[in-house]
């Protein structure tokens, strides 16, 4: 199989240069750990290598080295669409290395031969109550496929550890085969009266996506859908989501156990759930104005957002500090496609005057727009109005991401993770020791 053919090439290297990094430089200090940094969420704290992707603060996500623009150039499209194919990103990312056409689409037949659902997920989703979450669902229906792990099979079979990495990429394969159409069942499901449609097989990753939600008639939609899955990939695996699947497959847990825990992260309002809040709060902006705002209207709706003691959503990030790159590329999308529809250019508004007004502050360390910015305005325009959506098409999109750190870290023999708590009495003592050290000087 090509993915595994890929990684089998590299893997060895890679094993070398982490033991080599780890027998010859183990005691080699990174960086101390303040008291405000364990009190503030471990922030900027170095804890993991994620050598798929990396959060370049002034450029933006890289992947395996290559920047958005870069990646949007470089990998292969499909005659008559203008971004590329999903089986090319997942080639880069899982394979680390930019693919050929041959290779994007054997990945994409991989999936096509992989992406019958079981029932029993559908029943599954069809327990839960009518008011519950989307992302709630999508969770539980892919936790619900734990049961046929190769790995958790191979694993009381004797499976050789060295081998692990091999059965965790078989079903993270399956896992990411299934995935549009469970997303798909719940979109229909949820908003189209339960009117299912099958998948496609003819069509791309994305295209039979779209198809599936009732958007097939629709090229520009499935090449949205392109941008937007490639676009949410991966974020590094130092993030909720991703740290989260990873910590969970850390203790061998099979790739549905880890991936169900990493979306449960990915719902909540600070991380993946952050894009439907981002919508709403432009579309409460729209309809205030009954109309696309001045620029005036937004500062004052801007500051009454701010007085209120909330967020700008959309604007600012942990690690960025430019604008997101992934912002830019939605953004050139709808000045292409659609630079009069009315949200977008309320968006638009906004983008010309957060920033200014973020800066003085004096204390927001990221006054640009984030991806989150545009996400829900490109859905909506699509006619994907249900804001509780989107973060599950941000799940569908980072599944990816998360399978490929779990199947490296497995490939890399990557312990458990067990970091370490102290009490509070302990962190007093500590500085009080020091202190009076200091005192005996
Ligand atoms: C993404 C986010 C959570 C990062 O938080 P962070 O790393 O703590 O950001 P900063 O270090 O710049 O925060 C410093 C201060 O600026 C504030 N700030 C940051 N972004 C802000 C924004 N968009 N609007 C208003 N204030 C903001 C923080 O709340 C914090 O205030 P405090 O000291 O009173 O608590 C934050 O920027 C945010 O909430 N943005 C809006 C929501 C969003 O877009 N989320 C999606 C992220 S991809």
């Amino acid at each position: 199989m090509i993915l595994e053919d890929r990684i089998q090439a590299d893997v060895s290297t890679w094993r070398e240069r982490v033991n080599r990094l780890t027998k010859e430089h183990g005691d080699f200090v990174i960086s101390n750990v303040t008291v405000s940094q364990i009190f503030s969420g471990i922030r900027g704290v170095p804890i993991q290598v994620s050598d798929i992707s990396y959060v370049d603060p002034e450029k933006g996500i890289r992947y395996r080295g290559y920047t958005i623009n870069e990646i949007l150039s470089l990998l292969p499209k499909l005659p008559d669409t203008n971004y590329p194919l999903v089986g090319g990103v997942y080639h880069l990312l899982m394979g680390n290395e930019l693919p050929t056409m041959e290779k994007a689409l054997a990945i994409e037949n991989e999936w096509k031969n992989r992406s019958e659902v079981p029932d029993y997920v559908f029943r599954i989703i069809d327990s839960f109550p009518e008011n519950a979450s989307t992302m709630a669902m999508y969770s539980a229906a892919i936790l619900s496929m734990s049961s046929d792990s190769k790995f958790s099979k191979g694993y009381h079979d004797s499976l050789r550890k060295e081998d692990y990495w091999k059965a965790m990429l078989d079903d993270s394969l399956d896992l990411t085969a299934r995935s549009p159409q469970i997303a798909a069942y719940i979109y229909n499901k949820k908003y189209r009266n339960n009117e299912q449609i099958g998948p496609n097989k003819s069509l791309d990753y994305a295209a039979n996506f779209a198809h599936m939600i009732g958007k097939g008639d629709d090229p520009l939609y499935a090449d949205l859908m392109r941008l937007f899955i490639l676009l949410h990939a991966d974020h590094e695996n130092a993030n909720v989501s991703a740290h989260t699947a990873h910590l969970v497959g850390s203790a061998l847990s099979d790739i549905y156990l880890s991936c169900s825990a990493g979306l449960n992260g990915l719902a909540g309002p600070l991380h993946g759930l952050a894009n439907q809040e981002c919508f709403n709060w432009l579309l409460d902006l729209y309809n205030t104005y009954q109309g696309v705002p001045t620029k005036q209207q937004v500062t004052e709706y801007i500051q009454k957002t701010l007085d209120e003691g909330k967020v700008i959503p959309g604007y600012g990030h942990a690690v960025l500090r430019c604008i997101d790159p992934r912002f830019e590329a939605e953004r050139q999308f709808a000045e292409k496609y659609f630079p009069d529809d009315e949200y977008f250019r309320t968006a638009m508004v906004v983008f010309e005057t957060a920033p200014d007004m973020l800066k003085a502050t004096g204390k927001v360390k990221n006054p640009w727009p984030n991806v989150d910015a545009l996400n829900g305005t490109l859905q909506y325009h699509f006619g994907v109005t249900q804001s509780d959506y989107y973060t599950v098409l941000f799940g569908l999109s980072r599944m990816l991401g998360f399978t490929c750190h779990i199947v490296w870290a497995r490939a890399l023999g990557k312990p458990i993770e067990r970091p370490k708590a102290l009490t509070t009495r302990l962190l007093e003592s500590m500085i009080a020791e020091e202190k009076k050290q200091e005192a005996t000087k």
